[in-house]
């Protein structure tokens, strides 16, 4: 008998290895067919529940939620400052709007029913983004710490659209 219960536990931890390192593949088989392979593995890896996700929708939920995390802490960054240039502070007036609209896009792109909408919700983000830095670069800004944020917010967004268009391919297929 304890021969016995030593070879389930064993082939329970046999079962539990085998599906992380699926599930680490899954990871980086996603990020290799987009094109934003870097980024998209450091924002994976970076939330240990990427380890368990068996599918492209768990994997896409999970990069929308980081970048909504994201671009809430950069928001919460801009509302913070108070003081410097007065191009960088007229600007951030106008940027701490677009992040708003940034914040709600990622946060509520799930709640789509059609599934093309996720991946155009996530572009409208990107586009806020965009007007962000097209007013902060008319400010005489671009030189800032606003223009180090967006280019990493478009990041998020550029790697959040290529993986709801895979997840949308997937399921309509
Ligand atoms: C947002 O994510 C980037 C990339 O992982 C990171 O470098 C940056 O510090 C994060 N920004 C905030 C405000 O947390
Ligand atoms: C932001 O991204 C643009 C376009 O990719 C690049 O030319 C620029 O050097 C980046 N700037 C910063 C501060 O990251």
């Amino acid at each position: 008998m304890p021969s016995l219960s030593f070879s389930k536990i064993f082939f329970a931890l046999s079962v539990v290895s085998v599906m992380v390192i699926s599930n680490a593949e899954l990871v980086d088989d996603v990020c290799r067919k987009l094109g934003h392979e870097q980024f998209c593995l450091e924002v994976l890896k970076s939330d240990s529940r990427s380890k368990f996700a068996k599918d492209i929708t768990t994997l896409t939920k999970i990069a929308v939620d980081v970048a909504a995390k994201n671009s809430t802490a950069t928001r919460d960054y801009f509302l913070s400052v108070k003081t410097g240039p007065p191009a960088v502070l007229t600007s951030l007036k106008d940027c701490i709007k677009s992040y708003n609209v940034v914040i709600v896009e990622f946060s509520n792109c799930f709640k789509e029913e059609d599934c093309s909408l996720i991946g155009y919700d996530i572009h409208d983000a990107g586009d806020e983004v965009r007007r962000c830095q097209a007013i902060t670069d008319s400010n005489g800004a671009h030189d800032s710490f606003i223009t180090t944020s967006n280019n990493v917010t478009l990041e998020f967004s550029g790697l959040g659209e290529s993986l709801a268009n895979l997840m949308c391919d997937k399921t309509g297929a």
